[in-house]
């Protein structure tokens, strides 16, 4: 038996995100607005959701969510955060550091 292509496609569609960026994203987010926060790294819309984890992921979904006041935050764009939307800092870690950025274009 050999399985064909599309088969073997969604076998390895990646369950773990990718790394967009190896820092966090500074944004101004607005009380009541709904936002997705990308949390497979695949997005061309960093740090927020373009619906690429649909194509480029098995199961990974944005994280939604609407922030309660104006305020400043910075978003986790290394998608390895503990605290997601958030940075927590994980970004400072090696695997993170040395990790090869994926180049989004198709
Ligand atoms: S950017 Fe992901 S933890 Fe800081």
């Amino acid at each position: 038996y050999i399985p064909s292509q599309d088969e073997v496609q969604l076998c390895t569609l990646p369950t773990e995100p990718v790394v967009a960026a190896k820092k966090p994203f500074k944004v101004e987010l607005v009380e009541g607005k709904r936002y997705s926060w990308c949390s497979c790294g695949h997005s061309l819309k960093q740090p927020f959701c373009d619906g690429s984890h649909k194509t480029k992921t098995k199961g990974l979904m944005p994280l939604r969510f609407v922030p309660e006041k104006d305020s400043k935050a910075w978003l986790c764009g290394c998608k390895y955060t503990a605290n997601p939307p958030y940075c927590d800092g994980t970004h400072k870690q090696e695997f993170i550091q040395s990790a090869l950025l994926l180049e989004n274009k198709d």
